[in-house]
């Protein structure tokens, strides 16, 4: 026991000096990874709701936070609740409405890595893009994803792209 604790204590100082990988905002890529399965729910667990006070500012930490839920992490709750409750589609082949998609995404299924795969929030607009196999767009009203495209869709110049702040994650 007493030999154990003394080990923990020693490894702590040597894992923080082993830095992960970390993204542009300081976020090691693997800070959530909980990859979850809640597919034995009918429905989304918790949806968003819309707030007219969100900053600009939030929204882009809360649109990264959807593409690491969606793409890198496989975490179903966190990304549904960044969804309102209309969700506009403009894919042909699906309903609007976060239920038309739940089936699609409820197992958590990880697409990629985030050094393989992108992210962009574009201020400007209010787009966030995640670019994988193919390129997605959604746009943001009242800090929540309304309104989603994924047909010829280009990703935009990383000039154009909102830098987080270290920490801001
Ligand atoms: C709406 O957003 C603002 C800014 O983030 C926050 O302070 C406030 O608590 C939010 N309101 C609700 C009801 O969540
Ligand atoms: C983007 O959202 C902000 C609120 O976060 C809003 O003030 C602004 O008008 C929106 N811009 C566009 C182009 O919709």
């Amino acid at each position: 026991m007493r030999l154990s604790v003394l080990a923990a204590g020693l490894l702590a100082p040597i894992t923080a000096l082993a830095a992960p990988a970390v993204n542009d905002a300081g976020v090691p890529y693997d800070y959530l990874n909980k990859r979850e399965n809640l597919c034995s729910l009918s429905k989304p667990p918790v949806l968003c709701t819309p707030n007219k006070s969100v900053t600009p500012e939030e929204t882009a930490v809360r649109a990264y936070k959807f593409y690491r839920a969606f793409v890198v992490d496989g975490d179903p709750r966190t990304m549904f609740s960044l969804i309102d409750s209309e969700y506009i589609q403009h894919n042909p082949g699906y309903r609007s409405g976060p239920q038309a998609i739940w089936s699609l995404f409820c197992s958590g299924r990880k697409i990629g890595t985030e050094a393989s795969t992108g992210h962009c929030f574009v201020p400007s607009t209010n787009m966030s893009y995640a670019r994988y196999a193919t390129i997605d767009r959604w746009r943001w009203v009242d800090g929540c994803v309304h309104e989603h495209w994924d047909q010829g869709e280009k990703f935009p110049s990383a000039d154009q792209c909102y830098k987080l702040p270290a920490g801001a994650v």
